[in-house]
């Protein structure tokens, strides 16, 4: 198995990168005060490096390893998914080291090392949550025997990358595809045109998601401790046979079985050209 590490090499960074980050962090973390899960708010506190800027992974992970045992690496980009899912399942999280241009503060597709590292590493200082990203590298490299990758993927996309939680009477956020992003923040939260719809396993490895746009379906999770329990104790072979015998879900559906937390407008699918 080839770990794709490749150095972060932080004296090549230039001032303008370095302020570029100091920039993003400063707004999004402004965004987040009110909308984001106590834990991951806790956790930014990881990322105040001894220096500005982007953070030096080796200091990054120092922090890390004392707090949760996890590491962050640097990685020439997109990998093969069983490497992924063994970094993950090694407490290995794998970061682009590159930042976006000024021009596309707003958005980009391809993870930077703002997407992964703002959005991914507040989380892992969790202890919870680490052992939740770890169950699921582990879960994602059996998942490659059952030809069932895409299942486990929706599972990442509608947790990690674009979970809601749970804090008393409010939603907040957590998945970092929504951290990492001021618009989907705010949209995430604040707008009335996605559905909000209780966590649920089974239903999500049916759902396909959008990637050229927010999201329509949001997923809510109770609690850290929910999806660290029901990943541990799913039987993933069996589940993925019966799942393949049941139509896929599109984005944006609600079915009679959800939990329906916020009926959405869909007024921003209705908007679109
Ligand atoms: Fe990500």
């Amino acid at each position: 198995m080839n770990d794709w590490v490749i150095a972060q090499d932080w004296n090549s960074y230039s001032a303008a990168e370095h302020a570029l980050w100091d920039e993003l962090f400063a707004r999004q973390a402004a965004v987040l005060s009110s909308r984001a899960a106590p834990a991951f708010l806790e956790g930014l506190d990881v990322l105040r490096m001894s220096k500005p800027g982007i953070p030096d992974f080796t200091e990054l992970s120092k922090r890390l390893e004392k707090a949760t045992g996890w590491s962050v690496v640097a990685v020439p980009g997109l990998i093969p998914e069983e490497d992924f899912f063994d970094n993950l399942a090694n407490r290995r999280f794998v970061a682009g080291r590159f930042i976006r241009k000024p021009e596309q503060i707003d958005y980009l597709k391809e993870p930077d090392v703002f997407h992964d590292v703002f959005g991914h590493v507040p989380l892992l200082v969790n202890p919870v949550f680490a052992d939740y990203m770890q169950a699921y590298g582990r879960g994602g490299l059996r998942s490659m025997r059952y030809g069932s990758i895409h299942r486990l993927a929706r599972l990442y996309w509608y947790t990690v990358e674009f979970g809601l939680i749970r804090d008393g009477s409010a939603l907040k956020l957590y998945g970092s595809g929504i951290a990492s992003s001021a618009s989907e923040s705010r949209f995430a939260i604040d707008s009335d045109s996605p559905n909000r719809l209780g966590f649920d396993l089974r239903r999500i490895m049916r759902t396909k998601y959008r990637i050229d746009d927010f999201q329509q379906n949001y997923f809510v999770i109770d609690s850290f401790e929910q999806l660290l329990r029901e990943t541990l104790d799913t039987d993933f072979g069996p589940l993925y046979e019966e799942l393949d015998t049941l139509p896929e879900i599109e984005p944006g559906v609600i079915l009679p079985t959800d939990r329906v937390l916020n009926r959405g407008t869909q007024s921003r699918v209705a908007d679109r050209p």
